[in-house]
C-alpha cells in the first residue's frame, strides 16, 4: 500500500476523531457546582483521564499546584449536568477546566509520561527499595507488573535515613464490581473486550478449592460475582497470596499470609491461590450471571429485548466494562428491558497527591510503548 494512501486514511481518522472530541482545556476558568466528587490528580491531563474513566463525569475543574486560595491543590472535581454542559463558566486563577474524552475513543490505559518534582503520591505502597535516581525508580516501576505509580525520596530530603528510597505503589488495574447483590429478574455480566489477566503464552493450571475456606483475616474484601472474578482480583493485587469467595454474600476476601495456608472444610466457600506468570482462562468473563445485580457505576441505560443484546452493546462500547439487564421477571415492570452499561476507573490513580519538598513522583511507563 502506498504511503500517501495510508497518510490520507490517517488524516481522515484523526479529523473524524478531533471533530467528535470536546473543546480544549480552559485555563483559569471554573465550572462551578455540578460536582459528583473529587479525586486527586497531579496534573490536568490525568484529571481529564479520570473524568473520562468515571462512569458519569462529563466535565471537570482541576485545582493546579499554583492555586493560592487554600490547600486544595491537586483536587480534580468530577462534574455532570443533565445537558452535558456546565451551566456556568467563571474566571478563576489557579484552576483549569475541561471535558471528558468519552466520545473520542479513549485509551483504556493512557500513557502518563510526566514526573512531578516536590509532589508526593501518598499511600498505596506495596514494596520499597533503594535506587540511585528517580529515573531508576521509574524503570523499576515500569518493569514491575504490579507497579502503577511511585514516589522517590531525593538526596536532599530532611530525614537522611530514607534518602534514595523508591516506593512502588498500586491501584486496581482491572474492573471491580463495587456492589453485587442477588435479585430476581436481573442478569449481569462483563464486556467480552475487557482483559482480566496479563497476556501470557502459558495457560494457568487453575485449581479452585470448593467448599473450602482458607482461614485468616482478609487484607481487604471486594464484592464479586464468581470465584473466578475473585481469582482475577487476587492475582492482580501484589499483596494477595490466596483468597476465599463467599457465595452467599458474594464477597471476595483477599488474604496476604505468605507463610501458611490453613484449609478448612466450609459449605458455600470457594478458595484459591493467586496466579503469577500465566494467563487465566477467560471463559468466566463470557458467562452471564442470573439473578445477580451489579448495582451502580452506571454510564447510561438503553431499552432492549434480551440480555444477549445488552452484552453485545457493552462489548462493543469502549467505555463499558460490565452490565446489568432487567428482564420480564423483574418486580417493577417500569424498569423491565433496561440494559445498564457500567464501568469503574482502572487507570493508575494515586489515593492522595500532596506537596512535599525533595521527593519526585510519577507513573509506570508500561502503557507508553
Ligand atoms: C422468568 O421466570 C420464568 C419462571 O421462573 C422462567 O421460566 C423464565 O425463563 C424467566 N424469564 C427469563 C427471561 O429469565
Amino acid at each position: 500500500m502506498d504511503a500517501l494512501f495510508i497518510l490520507s486514511i490517517l488524516s481522515i481518522i484523526s479529523l473524524s476523531l478531533s471533530q467528535e472530541c470536546p473543546p480544549q482545556l480552559l485555563e483559569n476558568v471554573d465550572f462551578p457546582g455540578a460536582d459528583i466528587k473529587f479525586e486527586y490528580s497531579p496534573d490536568v491531563q490525568h484529571c481529564q483521564h479520570l473524568c473520562t474513566q468515571h462512569p458519569s463525569c462529563l466535565f471537570f475543574t482541576f485545582l493546579r499546584p499554583d492555586w493560592t486560595v487554600d490547600d486544595r491543590h491537586f483536587h480534580c472535581y468530577l462534574k455532570t449536568t443533565p445537558s452535558g454542559e456546565p451551566d456556568v463558566q467563571t474566571p478563576l486563577v489557579g484552576v483549569t477546566s475541561g471535558y471528558s474524552l468519552k466520545s473520542c475513543n479513549p485509551e483504556p490505559m493512557p500513557c502518563l509520561p510526566n514526573v512531578y518534582q516536590n509532589v508526593d503520591f501518598f499511600g498505596a505502597d506495596y514494596r520499597a527499595l533503594f535506587t540511585n535516581s528517580y529515573q531508576e525508580c521509574q524503570r523499576v516501576c515500569t518493569k514491575d507488573r504490579f507497579c502503577r505509580f511511585f514516589t522517590f525520596i531525593n538526596k536532599d530530603f530532611a530525614n537522611e535515613n530514607i534518602r534514595y528510597k523508591c516506593h512502588l505503589k498500586f491501584s486496581w488495574p482491572i474492573p471491580r464490581t463495587l456492589n453485587v447483590n442477588r435479585k430476581p429478574g436481573v442478569v449481569s455480566g462483563f464486556s467480552h473486550s475487557v482483559q482480566f489477566s496479563q497476556p501470557s503464552d502459558i495457560a494457568c493450571s487453575e485449581k479452585l478449592f470448593s467448599n473450602t475456606d482458607f482461614e485468616g483475616s482478609a487484607l481487604e474484601s471486594q464484592p464479586a460475582g464468581t470465584p473466578e472474578h475473585c481469582l482475577a482480583l487476587c492475582s492482580a493485587n501484589p499483596q494477595c497470596t490466596y483468597f476465599s469467595f463467599q457465595s452467599n454474600s458474594l464477597t471476595c476476601q483477599l488474604k496476604n499470609d505468605p507463610n501458611q495456608v490453613v484449609m478448612k472444610s466450609q459449605e458455600g466457600v470457594t478458595s484459591g491461590i493467586a496466579t503469577h506468570f500465566c494467563q487465566q482462562d477467560a471463559n468466566w468473563v463470557k458467562t452471564a450471571l442470573e439473578e445477580v445485580d451489579f448495582y451502580g457505576s452506571d454510564i447510561r441505560f438503553e431499552l432492549m429485548d434480551d440480555v444477549e443484546t445488552c452484552e453485545k452493546t457493552c462489548s462493543i462500547d469502549q467505555n463499558c466494562q460490565f452490565y446489568t439487564y432487567l428482564n420480564e421477571n423483574f418486580s417493577d415492570s417500569s424498569y423491565r428491558r433496561h440494559c445498564y452499561l457500567k464501568r469503574v476507573t482502572t487507570m493508575p490513580a494515586p489515593p492522595k497527591v500532596t506537596k512535599l519538598d525533595n521527593v519526585v513522583s510519577g507513573f509506570t511507563k508500561r502503557n507508553c510503548i
